[in-house]
């Protein structure tokens, strides 16, 4: 299938690592141009080496702190003062903090909102006016499938996904009209860092072996496997390509199954 995104403007934030990487690298594979970011400068700068080496076309790193609005604001001025346009964003970040309910401070809630909610909050307002004079656009954003179906001792990402998912849902609404899709990727299980953080985090906890933690994740997902990073970058290029023309305000599970719920 011919995604046709060459010549495409593409941010995708997050990206020196685990899942805005694999998004970033596919949607070069594919043709776009991708600007890529994430706080530290020595990591971004290695993933566009990187995704040249893998793909054959350069990226182009910027250190931004999703945290920081400011930098938001001025990384998405930079890509329209560079390119004149932007075409797809694929917000993502680091996982919100972890803990049960009665283990987060009012300081942790706080972290976990401006990391997972605000930061995509400010992207978008960022990236709207922009797409929105163009005359369309493509916003994608990484959830969880905590949107789905919360995780026990993930909280703040049990709460901030299923914001995103209604935040998204909104603007998929009132920017349809304007030519402007959104959508959510809910990703399962997928090997990266922090989910071999997690692992480790619970073995620790539990007293037993990481494998041990990946193992029971696996025996809960029906294909039997995790996920691998490339296998949400594909969704994502379909969903910001042509061929995906006709899908906005939906959340897609990338999961191997383990959402059994037969609706949302
Ligand atoms: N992996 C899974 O199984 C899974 C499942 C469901 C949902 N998710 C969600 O998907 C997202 C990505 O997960 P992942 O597994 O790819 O995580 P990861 O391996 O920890 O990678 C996170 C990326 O985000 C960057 N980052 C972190 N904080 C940032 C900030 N404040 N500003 C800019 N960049 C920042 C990191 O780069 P620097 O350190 O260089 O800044 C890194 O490139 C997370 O929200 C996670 O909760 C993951």
């Amino acid at each position: 299938m011919n995604l046709a995104l060459s010549d495409k403007i593409a941010l995708v934030t997050g990206a020196s690592a685990g899942l805005g990487y694999a998004c970033a690298r596919v949607l070069a594979a594919e043709g776009a141009r991708v600007v890529i970011c994430s706080r530290d400068g020595e990591r971004i700068e290695a993933a566009a080496g990187r995704i040249a080496t893998e793909t054959g076309v350069s990226a182009i790193p910027v250190v931004c702190d999703l945290t920081e609005g400011e930098a938001i604001g001025e990384m998405v001025k930079g890509i329209f003062d560079q390119f004149g346009r932007l075409d797809i964003l694929v917000s993502n970040a680091g996982g919100p903090p972890a803990g049960d309910f009665a283990n987060l401070t009012p300081q942790l809630w706080e972290d976990a909102y401006n990391l997972t909610f605000q930061s995509t909050l400010r992207l978008c307002q960022a990236a709207l006016p922009i797409m929105e004079k163009q005359g369309g656009g493509v916003i994608l954003v990484i959830t969880s499938i905590a949107a789905k179906q919360p995780i026990a001792g993930l909280v703040t990402s049990n709460a901030m996904r299923a914001g995103l998912n209604g935040l998204i849902k909104s603007i998929a609404d009132e920017y349809g009209p304007r030519g402007i899709r959104a959508n959510t990727i809910a990703p399962g299980y997928t090997r990266t860092e922090r989910l071999d953080e997690l692992a480790e985090g619970i073995a620790e906890r539990e007293g037993i072996s990481k494998d041990i933690v990946l193992s029971r994740w696996t025996a809960d997902i029906p294909l039997g496997r995790l996920g691998h990073p490339d296998e949400i970058g594909a969704a994502v290029a379909f969903l910001a390509s042509q061929r995906a023309a006709y899908i906005t305000g939906q959340h897609l599970a990338v999961d191997g199954g383990i959402i059994r719920g037969t609706t949302g």
